[in-house]
């Protein structure tokens, strides 16, 4: 079976409503919990993609049953560390950053050495991000160049740390703070403002924890050894997937959409507060509160004079799987764009800045780089008739599918590596594309 998609239309109006996949990092967060809760917790409406199929076998593998019925998965945990470890394990966490980062702090008290490994992109990314806080609780570890594979052993005499999280990463804040549930004492980081699902999630446990949030960061204070009870819960829709139909349908000619039942935490929804910057027509319906979060469904109508922004960098963290899209209606917008400080980008399953400038002048669009900083230069007028090939770039599951969308908006005959890659995080994205009416081959 060829691993990529041939588009050569535009797709035509629609009117839909649709539901998109589940939320990837509650699905994981959800599941690494429940394996340290005491008893049975139920997860229902998890994201079944590789990203969390890994996770789930990662518990397995640390001796945590699990069983899916119906559309619940039962995750039988005991207590905190209740992990049953055996000599040379190995956990595989395929393409999953979240996945390997926030485990990390879930094995500082591992008796045996374990090995993580993941595929060659996530082989590429940097592990001292979260290796030297967790060497501070006293875990070790043993890698080459800070990257995968990588081997942890743990302490039995864990010592909680103060930790300054400056990068805006909600996955080193969330792997200390899963380290802080095993540690004595009181752990206290201080986070720049990042997504904070697992914040909601100590809170809803009950696990003794202080947040006190300014402007642009958050001090947050774990006290650690509370063993927590199972717990149930049912994963909304995935903001970052939805990010795709929102802007397919914002570039698309006479069309609306509904997303069901999304997560629109606070500090996720940097792509809605910069496109509506950009006069986007977006509006939350249904607006509900589940366990802490938010959740609405999002309407969103065509909107033929987009303006150009220039994006305050605070929303960069709120958006930051977001920019391939933002950047695409940036191309159609009138004006010129600027987003700044984007390093993080780089960092991603891809160097997705890099890409991105590269895809953009590729359709022609003017873009100017310095350092992490970048303009695009809109066109409004972007009508594409030529040929146009996106290679793998790492097998990025958002590069594709941004692709994807490019083609379907603005024309042109398209050949599109690397379909596979959307199994990461959202293997229905094709189906729902041709449900809307797209025609891809
Ligand atoms: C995630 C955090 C972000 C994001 C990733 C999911 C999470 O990564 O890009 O897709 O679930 O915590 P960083 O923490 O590296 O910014």
């Amino acid at each position: 079976m060829p691993n990529h998609v041939l588009i050569n239309q535009k797709i035509n109006s629609f009117k839909k409503k649709i539901l998109v996949s589940s939320d990837k990092s509650l699905s994981i967060r959800c599941i690494l919990l429940a394996s340290q809760a005491i008893g049975i917790s139920r997860i229902s409406n998890l994201l079944e993609s590789e990203d969390v199929l890994d996770a789930l076998k990662a518990i397995k593998k640390l001796g945590i049953y699990y069983e899916k019925k119906n559309n619940v998965h039962e995750i039988h945990g005991f207590g905190l560390n209740g992990f049953e470890i055996k000599k040379k394990t190995e956990i595989y966490s395929g393409n999953s950053g979240t996945l390997a980062r926030l485990i990390l702090g879930l094995l500082v008290k591992s008796k045996y050495k374990i090995k993580i490994t993941g595929d060659t992109s996530l082989s590429r990314r940097d592990f001292s991000r979260v290796m030297e806080p967790l060497k501070k609780f006293g875990a070790q570890f043993y890698s080459k160049n800070n990257s995968l594979p990588l081997e942890i052993i743990g302490s039995q005499f864990l010592r909680p740390i103060k930790y300054n999280e400056n990068k805006g990463s909600a996955q080193c804040k969330s792997a200390v703070m899963l380290a802080a549930l095993n540690t004595p004492g009181i752990t206290k980081i201080i986070a720049k403002k990042s997504r904070n699902h697992t914040e909601k999630l100590f809170k809803n446990l009950n696990i003794p924890m202080k947040v006190k949030s300014y402007r642009y960061h958050d001090i947050i204070e774990v006290k650690g050894l509370f063993q927590f009870k199972s717990f149930n819960y049912s994963i909304p829709g995935d903001i970052s997937s939805s990010a795709f139909f929102i802007v397919l349908t914002l570039l698309s000619n006479n069309s609306e959409i509904v997303i069901k039942n999304i997560n629109i935490n606070e500090s996720r929804i940097g792509i809605i507060k910069i496109l509506k910057k950009m006069n986007a027509k977006i509006k939350f319906l249904n607006k509900k509160i589940y366990k802490g979060e938010r959740t609405a469904d999002i309407y969103v109508k065509s909107t033929k004079i987009l303006k150009s922004i220039n994006c305050p960098t605070s929303l960069n963290s709120m958006a930051i799987d977001e920019f391939l899209v933002i950047f695409l209606v940036a191309a159609k917008a009138n004006g010129i764009s600027t987003f700044k400080k984007l390093g993080e980008l780089n960092k991603k399953e891809s160097p997705r800045l890099d890409i991105a400038i590269k895809f953009l002048k590729m359709i022609g669009i003017k873009v100017l780089r310095k350092k992490n900083d970048i303009k695009i230069y809109g066109n409004p007028n972007l009508i594409l008739e030529k040929d146009y090939l996106v290679k793998e770039f790492m097998k990025d599951h958002r590069v594709f599918m941004m692709s994807c969308i490019a083609a379907l908006v603005l024309g042109g005959s398209w050949k599109i590596n690397n379909k596979d890659s959307i199994n990461s995080s959202f293997p229905k994205f094709l189906n729902i594309l041709k449900s809307l009416g797209a025609k891809i081959n």
